[in-house]
């Protein structure tokens, strides 16, 4: 694997000649944040060596270089997802080139479902921990001590630095914002009533079918990490609501200008 990062970080930074210092995951339909930035260069996954190709409807499959906030930043436009069938180590192997390229920072963008009781679809949930559902771990198999630890430490995968940023962010430009624990699951099902409550009495706030992997790569590899979900439906809840890919995508473009401004202001306050 090392050598694939190698050969894949090397093409990467010959063909755009620019070092990130933040690397942005945006999820499903919440893409256009990648307007924002004022771009260098993009890159189609499917140019890049190694890559997988995005195969979702809302996920682009490019990688977006350039400023955002007054700092470099490289967008991952797109994501794999595990449901799709891409193994641990392919749905995570960008955060690993990410890595390799000199991010400093790692922010996560997600849609997913609430469970807390106080949310509401459209809110922007910061994510404070997580419980790994997926039944299965990104770093299974020999470890390369080059990349990290065998046993990594999660008491603080989320930067608590950047939680606390996020909060000021929001009070001052007068943005709700809520925070939990974020389970990540297989999919591609929506839960089912029983399971959106199993999960919110084990202490999760929103479920969703990311994050989870690419956390536990970025924390294998010693970065920090900020993460946002975007609550596009709602379960656990005394109705029971039938969420629809459609749905999720609408919710997540009526909460992306919120999460963008947090987002863009982080990286403008950000020093490493
Ligand atoms: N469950 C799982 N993943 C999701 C959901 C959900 O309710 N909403 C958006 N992604």
């Amino acid at each position: 694997m090392l050598q694939q990062i190698k050969t894949t970080t090397n093409f990467i930074q010959q063909s755009v000649n620019f070092e990130p210092e933040v690397g942005i995951i945006l999820g499903s339909g919440l893409g256009n944040l990648a307007g924002e930035i004022e771009v260098v260069k993009t890159v189609s996954y499917s140019d890049i060596p190694n890559f997988p190709v995005s195969t979702v409807k809302g996920h682009k499959g490019q990688l977006v270089f350039g400023y955002l906030g007054g700092k470099k930043v490289v967008a991952m436009q797109g994501r794999f997802h595990f449901y799709e069938g891409y193994t641990m180590q392919q749905v995570t192997f960008p955060v690993r080139v990410l890595n390799a390229l000199g991010i400093k920072l790692l922010i996560v963008s997600n849609a997913a479902g609430g469970m807390n009781p106080t949310f509401k679809v459209g809110d922007v949930m910061v994510i404070t921990d997580h419980i790994n559902h997926f039944g299965t771990n990104p770093l299974i198999g020999p470890n390369d001590d080059e990349l990290g630890p065998r046993f990594p430490e999660m008491s603080e995968a989320y930067d608590r630095r950047y939680i606390k940023m996020a909060f000021d962010i929001a009070e001052e430009n007068n943005i709700h914002l809520q925070k939990g624990v974020y389970i990540g699951v297989t999919g591609p099902t929506f839960e089912t009533p029983a399971e959106y409550k199993f999960f919110h009495v084990i202490g999760a706030d929103a479920v969703g079918m990311s994050t989870v992997p690419e956390v536990i790569v970025a924390r294998h590899g010693g970065l920090p990490v900020f993460a946002v979900s975007v609550i596009t439906d709602l379960g656990g809840g005394t109705v029971i609501e039938k969420p629809t890919h459609e749905e999720v995508l609408q919710a997540a473009a009526s909460a992306e200008p919120r999460m963008t401004l947090i987002i863009k202001k982080m990286i403008e306050r950000a020093t490493f």
